[in-house]
């Protein structure tokens, strides 16, 4: 081979890994903040979330609360890792918004189960009266909610509700969240 030809080879080979580069940046997939996979309930993969509907789903995260609740990372960057829950959540990602939705109602099927993510404001997670079942719930139920999915009269709770291995200040911080909702 000429060094010409050598050159030649050399800048094609550049040219096509930067142009493959900016292609995959103009990807849905790899929107800013979308790079950790949430989406709107109801939607298995990130990809079919379209950005240009309009929605008040947010890409940037005043909390760390809300920045666990959107993607399942904290702000440390770590990923919050979950045991039981729906397998695509493993593939694609996703968080709570992904099933209790951008305000915390829920009410939106989600794939591949036919039980119905409920309400998880604080406000109606703590109501006197919205809970025949169980005894309202308290922040201490709340947190045993999330990481061992169980509601406060101690019943399992549907295993698509993932069970999330999450550090004390994560979970309180997530609580402080829920509140806002
Ligand atoms: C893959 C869907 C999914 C994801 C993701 C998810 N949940 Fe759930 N969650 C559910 C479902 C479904 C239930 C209802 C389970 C049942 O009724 O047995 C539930 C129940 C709950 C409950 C109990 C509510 C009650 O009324 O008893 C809390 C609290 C909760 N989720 C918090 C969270 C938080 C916080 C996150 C994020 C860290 C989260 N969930 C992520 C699906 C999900």
């Amino acid at each position: 081979m000429t060094k010409a030809t050598f050159i030649i080879f050399f800048l094609v080979g550049i040219s096509l890994v930067v142009s493959g580069c900016v292609n995959h940046m103009n990807d849905n997939y790899n929107m800013p903040g979308q790079t950790y996979g949430w989406h709107e309930p109801g939607y298995m993969y990130p990809e079919q979330y379209d950005p240009s509907v309009s929605s008040n789903i947010i890409t940037e995260f005043s909390s760390n609360g809300e920045m666990i609740y959107y993607t399942g990372f904290n702000e440390s960057g770590q990923q919050i890792s979950i045991r039981d829950g729906m397998p695509w959540l493993y593939v694609h990602g996703g968080s709570c918004v992904s099933c209790h939705g951008v305000d915390g109602k829920g009410g939106v099927p989600i794939m591949m189960s036919n039980v119905i993510p409920p309400d998880i404001t604080y406000e109606a997670l703590t109501s006197e009266d919205e809970h025949e079942e169980h005894p309202p719930y308290t922040d201490k139920t709340i947190k045993v909610a999330i990481r061992e999915g169980k509601d406060p009269s101690g019943e399992e709770l549907d295993n698509s509700m993932p069970r999330w291995d999450m550090s004390n200040e994560d979970v309180d911080d997530l609580i402080e969240y829920l509140k806002t909702l």
